[in-house]
């Protein structure tokens, strides 16, 4: 049979979360309950002033035809009086903002439209696995640096500039997986970086939502006041909970997102648009529901850290994201997916293996808090199962 397939995706390495993937759904075939804290899809539902409004636009006519590529004005327009209501940021609508089909699929085209085959590309490791792909699917190179502290990246970076020729950095903070946040005095390191040997920093901000304690992650843009170097991803999917109406932007350099624009004028005709008008209403007038979707995971993440820390897991601090990221039990180091299948076997509960982030998560395990507290504290409770035979 003729094989339908280029050379780019045949040389994709197999999915590494496809084994676990695959034992879950044959466990749950065979009528296992199985909780799920391995994919992090988010179970809060939309807000409903969000699900009236996409039902009102969906019945008016018009709102059936193409839409615009790059988004409606009046929703480039909100994100925009967000950014300047939030972090004193002025966004020109017109140039420095395209809406995308939620974040993975901006950062995938804002690639391909701004590297050349053979660029080199900086991505952190371990990181969510479209870090690792999208560069590859633009013909770039991808340089891995590994990112289990902040500091470390820094130096890391440093040292791999003085020796190659960088063309963007990509960073996500705060971090799917690790949980790391940064402060803005990195992000001024980091633009005194791209300054000095000219690259572009994209920052994928998924998570800018999810945080406890007052402590808002910042913004990549402050730290680069005429975006000469800086590109960000903002999302509605994770602080609105909105993940499957694909809502996202790239906001930032004028030039990455013109070429971005540009690119996706030809491969699409925009978002549906009463999901852009009702994405509308939502970043102006629920200022709070991220605020809300917070706590939740917050008091999800404080009961699995409770049982955690008791079974020995050494668990990273942190005040954002609805993951928790641990450090396994030493009989486990080296082995996250055994850990996790063995979990999964065992105990009916599916977690992420560090290692499916890159080699850099080797040793630790995410948990993705997108179950009730009811389902976690059982989740937790049957880990004890895997503890007690370690
Ligand atoms: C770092 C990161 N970026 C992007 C995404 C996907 O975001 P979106 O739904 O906006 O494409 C996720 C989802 O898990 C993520 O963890």
């Amino acid at each position: 049979m003729t094989k339908y397939s280029n050379n780019l995706i045949d040389n994709f390495p197999d999915y590494l979360f496809n084994k676990i993937n695959q034992q879950k759904l044959a466990l749950r075939q065979s009528g296992e309950d199985i909780i799920d804290l391995g994919y992090g899809n988010p179970d809060i539902p939309s807000h409903e002033l969000v699900v009236e409004k996409l039902i009102e636009s969906a019945q008016i006519k018009k709102n059936h035809k193409y839409s615009v590529s790059k988004g409606i004005h009046g929703l480039r327009n909100a994100i925009a009086n967000k950014y300047l209501r939030e972090y004193e940021i002025n966004l020109d609508p017109s140039k420095n903002i395209v809406n995308t089909i939620g974040s993975k699929e901006g950062l995938t085209h804002l690639l391909m439209s701004i590297l050349n085959k053979g660029d080199n590309v900086v991505v952190q490791d371990p990181s969510y696995p479209i870090h690792h792909y999208a560069p590859l699917i633009a013909g770039a190179n991808v340089i891995k640096i590994e990112c289990l502290s902040s500091e470390n990246f820094l130096n890391n970076l440093n040292t791999a500039l003085t020796s190659q020729k960088v063309k963007a950095v990509l960073v996500s903070f705060p971090h799917n997986p690790t949980t790391l946040t940064v402060n803005q005095e990195f992000y001024d390191e980091l633009v005194r970086l791209a300054r000095r040997y000219n690259f572009l920093i994209i920052n994928d901000f998924a998570y800018s939502d999810i945080y406890f304690n007052e402590e808002k992650p910042p913004s990549l843009l402050n730290s680069d006041p005429q975006f000469d170097h800086t590109v960000e991803l903002y999302s509605l999917t994770k602080g609105y909970s909105m993940a499957g109406w694909r809502v996202g932007f790239a906001v930032g350099n004028e030039s990455a997102i013109s070429s971005l624009t540009k690119l996706k004028s030809y491969i699409d005709y925009g978002t549906f648009q009463p999901i852009q008008i009702a994405s509308t209403v939502a970043i102006n007038e629920l200022d709070d529901y991220p605020k809300e979707v917070s706590s939740i995971y917050q008091d999800r993440k404080m009961l699995a850290e409770e049982y955690l820390t008791k079974y020995g897991f050494e668990v990273y601090k942190s005040t954002a994201t609805m993951f928790i990221w641990a450090k396994l039990p030493d009989i486990y180091k080296n082995d996250s997916m055994k850990f996790s299948i063995n979990l999964l076997s065992k105990s009916n509960v599916a977690v992420s293996p560090g290692v499916g982030f890159g080699n850099c998560g080797e040793g630790h395990i995410r948990l993705a808090l997108v179950e009730n507290k009811q389902r976690i504290r059982q989740a937790m409770k049957n880990f004890a199962k895997i503890i007690d035979s370690v």
